[in-house]
């Protein structure tokens, strides 16, 4: 008997199987064989929310939860956050390694070259009210743009594959800045070639009459570190998502709508507006202990803590936290700023978080960093959705590749009336 295995006895029959253990799993598809009888079905996996369900191999990005690591590609996350442009990372994201010069040259013309939208994108945004939330204005966009490229539907082409890659991460800042600009009735601002992917994206949310705008380096600097440490998660919600719909051999932009949609939710992406909401209601420090015995009686949520994956400090929330006292010297520290940093430390400090390992994730000082940059609360999840953006596809890709997979399908086990006999509308109680 091998030792990489596990032997299952089911008590039912008294039979005993073999499982063979892999990378520390088993496949559920070998518990098939477990059966009372030639009718069975078979024994099944039951696990909502795919808490412990590895759906997929991944070469892109390793999180080891209990220690708070996150690596892409290998390398650190700190390192990347620390050396790189954003979008030298999204090149290692996307293609396994980091560029070299005339690598990243070519990699930064082609994503400038795709910045531009079609003029018609504009009319379809005409059509949202004037208070339309930025992320849906943005996710329905992104779902438009499908029907710019049908050339998209052909995924297993690898030149389309290459140039609707190019073209999202290209055209997501665009969207995106032009989702704001729609909600505050402000003009619309083109691409400015000569400025960084960053950079260009403050020019097409902040330039209002000014000849050319020019970025504050400080402020073009810690979107870019927020950028890169937003860029991928492994299997999250949003990416299960984008793998899901991908796995039908949808077009890219269908399938980055509904990631996009996925992370628009109060739980994955929406946290970090949800944290400020929490801080303004909070209002002083004074206020924190009270809120906190809120939490703990299950009344509230502690907003950006807690993590299914990080039972440790989530380092990207340190990295962040890190930047935000360097930038705050620049931008001056808002109350927010205060009362977040004493909400942590006695969280930390109690019963509560520490018997649940509950840690601040990286939404609980993302917004107040956006916030500082000038960025509109109803912006954050979109700001968000840009460089996941990378992530998704890189995944995508992956998924496209991976002779393994089929479409998603999961089982479930049905709860319902087995069998009845149709009643007539008359006949019915
Ligand atoms: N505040 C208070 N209690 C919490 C919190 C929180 N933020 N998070 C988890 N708990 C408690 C739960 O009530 C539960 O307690 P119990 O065992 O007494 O019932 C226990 O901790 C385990 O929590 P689950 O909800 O089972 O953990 P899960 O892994 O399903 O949820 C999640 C993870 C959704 C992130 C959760 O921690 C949460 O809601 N956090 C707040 C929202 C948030 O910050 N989301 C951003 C995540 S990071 C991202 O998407 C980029």
């Amino acid at each position: 008997m091998s030792q990489e295995s596990l032997t299952v006895t089911d008590n039912r029959t008294g039979k005993t199987y073999e499982l063979p253990i892999t990378d520390g799993t088993i496949r559920t598809m070998d518990l098939r064989q477990i059966k009372v009888d030639d009718q069975d079905f078979g024994v099944m996996g039951y696990d909502t929310a795919f808490k412990n369900t590895a759906a997929t191999r991944s070469k892109i990005t390793f999180i080891d939860g209990a220690k708070g690591i996150l690596r892409h590609r290998g390398y650190p996350v700190e390192q990347l956050a620390a050396n790189a442009s954003f979008l030298e990372v999204a090149y290692l994201v996307l293609f396994g390694e980091l560029p070299n010069a005339e690598q990243y040259a070519q990699w930064e013309h082609d994503i400038v070259h795709h910045t531009l939208v079609h003029e018609n994108l504009r009319t379809f945004l005409d059509g949202f009210r004037y208070d339309a939330h930025p992320m849906g204005i943005l996710i329905s966009s992104i779902a438009a743009l499908s029907t710019f490229y049908p050339e998209a539907k052909n995924v297993f082409d690898p030149e389309s594959v290459e140039l609707q890659t190019r073209r999202l991460v290209a055209k997501m800042p665009t969207m995106a800045a032009f989702a704001y600009r729609h909600s505050m009735g402000f003009p619309y601002v083109y691409p400015d070639n000569d400025l960084s992917y960053v950079g260009n994206f403050l020019n097409m949310m902040f330039k209002m009459t000014e000849l050319k705008y020019k970025p504050n380096p400080i402020v073009e600097r810690a979107l870019e570190i927020l950028w890169i440490l937003h860029i991928d998660h492994e299997q999250n919600c949003s990416t299960t998502t984008m793998r899901g719909i991908g796995s039908s051999q949808a077009d890219p932009y269908v399938a980055v709508a509904g990631a996009a949609a996925a992370l628009s939710g109060p739980l994955h992406g929406g946290a970090n507006e949800r944290v400020l909401r929490m801080l303004a209601h909070i209002g002083s420090v004074e206020n924190i202990p009270a809120y906190l015995k809120r939490v703990e009686a299950g009344e509230e949520r502690l907003m950006g803590f807690g993590h299914r994956v990080y039972k440790n400090y989530d380092p990207r929330a340190r990295i962040i936290k890190d930047f935000a006292h360097q930038l705050f010297e620049v931008t001056g520290r808002t109350p927010m700023l205060n009362i977040a940093l004493e909400l942590e430390e006695r969280a930390l400090n109690e019963d509560y978080f520490a018997k649940r390992k509950l840690y601040p994730n990286v939404d609980f000082y993302s917004g107040i960093i956006y916030q500082a940059l000038g960025i509109p609360t109803n912006m954050f999840t979109v700001m968000f959705a840009i460089p996941r953006t990378v992530g998704w596809l890189a995944q995508w890709r992956e998924l496209l590749g991976d002779p393994e997979q089929k479409i998603a399908r999961p089982r479930q086990i049905y709860d319902g009336i087995m069998l009845r006999d149709f009643v007539p509308m008359t006949e019915r109680s």
